[in-house]
């Protein structure tokens, strides 16, 4: 049996008041997170407004079909509304089907609102039957619905399942009946027979979190890919089936059903604080051709939606908005505290200007907005040094940063808020240490006992992505996977609750005694490989460390070749490289093979556009320098390439040209760490609330001492072990879930931290010694 270490936990004097909306959570329609996920909507492509703009090949009947096959016609004349004119019209008898997302997840007694509108010709209407048919065909919930004669029509019927399965909607016309149909909803009902506006699996785990806060509607999305795509809240509020779609820039579309209306009541919903993110005036800069600015007559109008947003959330029922959010039966304001501007922008003269002209706007007319600024899409570089410098020149109340970075640099930036400058505050609006094991999530929470330690820096945080429908993903890590019918919550949704959960409401300084940062060095030994995924390469006139090797090709399936062994403190690396097929560039690893720490220089790296390095520790990679914009490599043009590796200097040579020269960091990784915060509860009594983690194989044991020591005491400790590291992985529920004991004890507490494991213990002085 391995012993177990000691370690002391000194909590020492209160320092000041934890940041009160501390732990929130940011929601972006990405991986189908919105439509297919937190939206209850079953049916999928109900507004059969599809296209080719959102995700090639699609169209308006993607995700219909019908038996006997094409016998839906798609029409656009005398739409329900311009905003959704597409249609179909279908001449019985002829069956209409949609599969949802996959399929449409049933639950035994579960009713469901079907809806949809109707449009016959002339004077004769009919009955409609509708049904979910499980996957042999068998009905799982039948009904009829009658189709008035005339005009657009709503109908409505409530089907009930009488099994839980999957299945698909089936609207069967019978003979001698011509309808048009549109926006076809199917929705799960509430205890008062309305149907749910959020899916309630996924809006209990949400509840779960106890968010402070909830940014939306998106990142990137937020800004869009071009003017046209930039997301505008009026058009997101009024009736579903009038809402403004959009291509979502994740690759598929954006019904709105969860639009600017709904955002705000999942807000209330959670009991969270809403912080929307508006566009700064300019698009995403991943636009082909960069960002663009909004034209001044755009910017005008586009400033006074911004303060009519906040009249919308906050008015009284006398102004415009606010009569407007009464009218749609939200009377009490949303209680708009936070307002974002911008999300990763590139820091541009463009964005500078556009930013400033809203910021000053907000602050001219609700000095008690607090507005949000970005400072570019890493934790460090250009963007993010010149968007810190302007907001500090502007003083802007806080500042949105974002991370999303190996598990090793999570434990090396514990401390990374001690030594910010005062002024400009920070929110860490999305971050995740990459991968989703129980190694990243112990990692993610070490940087969370740093966020929490200082409330006078950080304000705000939030992990992203969120939610992500499995089969449907964008993006990993994600907090929580679900299925159809499943919610697979990841090791990091556990280390987000345990510290939403239980709060104190002042933090003490903490001296963890017996456990030092573990050094960071670079491997003694390694080899350097070439690889080439996608491309075809030839390698001639190779030098390695001044010896000359013989000329080798790489294939685009991705095997590597290895040139030899190399010191990776003290290398050199020469060769010319010649594309000869396919439609990327090629790949330098130096040092260890995986899962131990290397290089990976990419020569046109991310769709053949940049140089990059990036950095594996542990087998999990980071961006450490770049990636910076390239010309792209070139078939059958030849690229000359030269690195050297000193000591922690990285430099890497394209055509002459230097690209990369970075010292990488070895700073120590802070592994066992721990926090404390204390409350005072209503008679009196001193509760502290202490986290510690140990991402370690070693078991410690934590003797914590307390500021004011009590006799006895009884501690609540949630603790998170029990898999290894690596154990873990995207579309799967996390191999491990906090399990809760209690300690009752005189004197110190000692709390048990046992291999790869974080733990939130809650101390009480018991009973008849309280206060
Ligand atoms: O969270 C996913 C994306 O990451 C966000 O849209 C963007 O802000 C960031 O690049």
């Amino acid at each position: 049996m391995t012993t177990r270490e000691h370690i002391t936990i000194d909590v020492g004097v209160s320092r000041a008041a934890v940041a009160p909306d501390l732990w929130g959570l940011f929601i972006e329609d990405l991986n189908d997170a919105l439509d297919g996920g937190l939206n209850a909507e079953c049916v999928r492509n109900g507004d059969f407004e599809f296209s080719a703009a959102d995700h090639d090949g699609w169209h308006p009947l993607t995700a219909w079909y019908t038996d006997p096959p094409d016998t839906a016609e798609v029409r656009t004349d005398a739409p329900l509304h311009p905003d959704n004119a597409h249609y179909v019209r279908l001449t019985g008898p002829a069956t209409l089907i949609n599969d949802g997302w996959d399929s449409i997840g049933t639950t035994a007694g579960q009713a469901l609102w079907l809806s949809f509108h109707s449009r016959t010709d002339g004077e004769r209407g009919g009955r409609v039957a509708v049904s979910i048919a499980g996957d042999e065909d068998d009905g799982l919930a039948q009904a009829e619905i009658v189709v008035p004669s005339g005009g657009w029509h709503h109908c409505q019927t409530i089907l009930t399942p009488t099994a839980d399965g999957r299945g698909k909607l089936r609207i069967d016309i019978p003979s001698g009946l011509t309808v048009d149909l549109d926006h076809v909803c199917l929705r799960p009902t509430g205890a008062d027979g309305r149907p749910l506006t959020f899916r309630p699996d996924l809006l209990h785990t949400l509840k779960e979190l106890r968010p402070s806060f909830i940014r939306f509607p998106g990142g990137c999305l937020a800004h869009g890919l071009g003017l046209d795509n930039l997301y505008h809240w009026k058009t997101t509020i009024g009736p579903r089936h009038e809402r403004v779609h959009l291509p979502n820039l994740w690759g598929y579309h954006q019904s709105r059903q969860i639009g600017y209306l709904e955002y705000f009541e999942l807000c209330q919903a959670t009991g969270a604080t809403p912080v929307p993110v508006v566009a700064a005036g300019v698009c995403c800069q991943n636009y082909p051709g960069g960002a663009q600015a909004m034209d001044d007559d755009a910017m005008e109008t586009y400033i006074a939606d911004v303060l009519d947003l906040i009249e919308f959330a906050n008015g009284s029922l006398h102004t415009p908005w606010g009569e407007q959010r009464a009218a749609l039966g939200h009377p009490e304001p949303f209680g708009l505290r936070y307002l974002g501007v911008g999300n990763e922008d590139e820091i541009t003269d463009d964005f500078r200007d556009r930013y400033a002209r809203i910021e000053d706007a907000v602050r001219e007319r609700h000095p008690e907005i607090c507005v949000i600024g970005t400072s570019g899409p890493q934790l460090f570089g250009r963007d993010y040094d010149s968007g810190w410098a302007f907001a500090r020149a502007r003083a802007t109340a806080m500042v949105d940063e974002h991370g999303y970075r190996n598990p090793r640099w999570f434990h090396q930036n514990v401390n990374r808020y001690a030594t910010y400058p005062p002024g400009s505050q920070v929110y860490v609006g999305e971050y995740a240490a990459r991968s989703n094991t129980v190694r990243s999530a112990l990692a993610e929470a070490a940087f969370m006992i740093g966020l929490e330690r200082h409330p006078d820096v950080v304000r705000l945080a939030s992990y992203a992505p969120l939610l992500a429908r499995v089969g449907h993903t964008q993006w990993t890590p994600d907090l929580i996977y679900f299925t159809a019918t499943e919610v697979l919550p990841s090791a990091s949704y556990h280390v987000q609750r345990m510290f939403s959960g239980e709060r104190g409401t002042v933090v003490h300084q903490v001296t963890v005694g017996g456990a030092d940062p573990e050094p960071v060095t670079l491997p003694t030994t390694g080899s350097a490989r070439l690889r080439s995924p996608g491309s075809g390469i030839d390698y001639t006139d190779i030098v390695l460390d001044g010896a000359p090797h013989a000329a080798v090709s790489t294939g685009p399936r991705g095997e590597s070749v290895e040139l030899g062994v190399i010191d990776p403190s003290s290398a050199s690396l020469e060769f010319t490289a010649t594309r000869q097929a396919g439609s990327e560039g090629f790949l330098i690893e130096l040092g260890a093979a995986a899962p131990g720490s290397h290089l990976e220089i990419h020569i046109g790296g991310w769709q053949n556009k940049s140089t990059v390095v990036l950095r594996s520790d542990d087998g999990i990679t980071n961006d450490d320098d770049g990636p910076i914009r390239w010309r792209g490599v070139e078939t059958s043009v030849p690229v000359d390439v030269a690195v050297r590796l000193d000591g922690a200097r990285v430099r890497v040579w394209a055509d002459g040209e230097l690209r990369h020269d970075y010292e990488q960091d070895l700073r120590p990784e802070h592994r066992v760490v721990a926090g404390a915060s204390s409350r005072t509860t209503a008679d009196g009594t001193i509760e502290y609330v202490i986290r510690a983690v140990n991402a370690h194989p070693t078991p410690r044991v934590a003797s914590v001492r307390l500021p004011r020591p009590s006799g006895s005491t009884i501690s609540e400790v949630t603790t998170l072990a029990g898999a290894a590291p690596d154990d873990g992985q995207p579309f799967t529920a996390s191999p491990v879930t906090p399990c809760v004991n209690t300690i009752i004890g005189h004197g110190e507490v000692e709390l048990d931290l046992p291999p790869w494991s974080f733990i939130t213990a809650v101390i009480r002085p018991a009973r008849d010694e309280a206060r």
